[in-house]
């Protein structure tokens, strides 16, 4: 089959090229062979081309890039219950070898396409909905008539988290992001108050009055070093903050314990790629409960901000290294 390699395993985004001769994936006893239509992109994917990804890779992994992809199953293994079916359009998550033209999935990590969504907008759901769904539900809590910030709002997840924490009866969300186009776009998807730091704007100043120096009970935090200290001033006491990434840096200066032990705060982080996949398998669930109505009926959206033919993946890392795109940057394979 054809997939996207990287010349001499990794390099910039020109080194990638559409290889020819890359073996198919072979069929295992619960998995499920998609023919690939679209696949979306995510930022460790930029870090596995340059081979500077911080975890170890599991071997279902591949050295091929792409956690993400939606199309039409060709085979089903011979463990698999009859819940897909060759022809089916389905999306999902992979361990990697997204960037290609067939995967091979645990049927534990495919979704059946509601007729209302295009192969397009699917292939840009799994990843950032499922960390979503950890951020807000399985390791943050959120509970109804509690307050959220969340940091790096435009972003996949900062957009997934804000319909969540919206769907989950958050009573304020609180965002930040970096430009005022990109906060009216929180605030479309439901957030309350959107923060343009790139003008100045102090979200720690905005918490305090909007929650009459109470503070939030929820932080989802993607920007790590920048917004520390800014964080442990927003969070209310007994409040969570899980950490998703560290977009800043993950180094904090002056750190002092203390800051949490005064408010009692539940410092958390998460990942999803190194989950397993009866891990993968129950957030699928929830996702499939919870979420998928409301895509269904539109009362949650996926914002594709560009497509890109496979055969220009180098442009759409390119975008994706430039933080501008405010959504999912999705490839079509052809
Ligand atoms: N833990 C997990 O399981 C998990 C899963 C998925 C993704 N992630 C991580 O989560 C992060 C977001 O992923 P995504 O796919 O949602 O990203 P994305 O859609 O590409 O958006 C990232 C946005 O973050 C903002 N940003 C970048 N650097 C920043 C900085 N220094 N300070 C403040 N904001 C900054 C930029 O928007 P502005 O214009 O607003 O600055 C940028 O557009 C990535 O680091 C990704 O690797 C983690």
């Amino acid at each position: 089959m054809r997939a996207v390699s990287v010349r001499n395993g990794k390099g910039g985004a020109d080194a990638m090229f559409i290889d020819a001769n890359v073996p198919d994936p072979v069929l295992a006893n619960e998995s499920i062979l998609v023919q690939i239509e679209a696949f979306g992109l995510n930022r460790m994917d930029i870090m596995q081309r340059e081979d500077r990804y911080p975890y170890p890779l599991l071997p279902e992994s591949g050295k091929i890039m792409g956690v993400e992809f939606s199309g039409i199953v060709e085979k089903c293994g011979e463990g698999c219950t009859n819940r897909f079916s060759p022809g089916d359009k389905v999306f999902g998550l992979a361990y990697g070898g997204a960037y290609a033209e067939k995967i091979v999935v645990s049927e534990k990590m495919l979704m059946l396409l509601p007729p209302n969504l295009s192969f397009i907008e699917a292939a840009g759901i799994p990843e950032t909905f499922f960390t979503a769904i950890q951020a807000i539900f399985l390791v943050g809590n959120l509970q109804p008539g509690q307050t959220v910030l969340i940091h790096a709002g435009a972003s996949g997840v900062g957009q997934s988290a804000i319909q969540l924490a919206r769907l989950g009866g958050a009573s304020k969300i609180f965002t930040t992001a970096g430009s005022d186009e990109k906060c009216n776009l929180c605030k479309s998807l439901g957030a309350h108050f959107a923060t343009n730091y790139k003008s100045g704007g102090d979200f720690a100043q905005l918490v305090e009055k909007e929650t009459n120096s109470r503070g939030v009970d929820l932080i989802v935090d993607l920007v790590g070093r920048n917004y520390f200290h800014q964080n442990m001033k927003s969070a209310a006491m007994d409040s969570r903050m899980v950490l998703v990434a560290a977009l800043s840096g993950s180094k904090i200066d002056d750190f002092d314990l203390r800051a949490l032990l005064n408010k009692r705060i539940w410092l958390m982080a998460t990942t999803l790629r190194t989950r397993d996949a009866a891990y993968q398998g129950q957030v699928r669930d929830v996702f499939l409960e919870k979420v998928m109505p409301h895509l269904k009926d539109g009362e949650v959206r996926v914002t594709v901000d560009q497509v890109y033919s496979w055969k220009d993946v180098a442009d759409a890392h390119k975008r994706l290294e430039s933080n501008v795109n405010a959504g999912k940057i999705i490839c079509r394979v052809e």
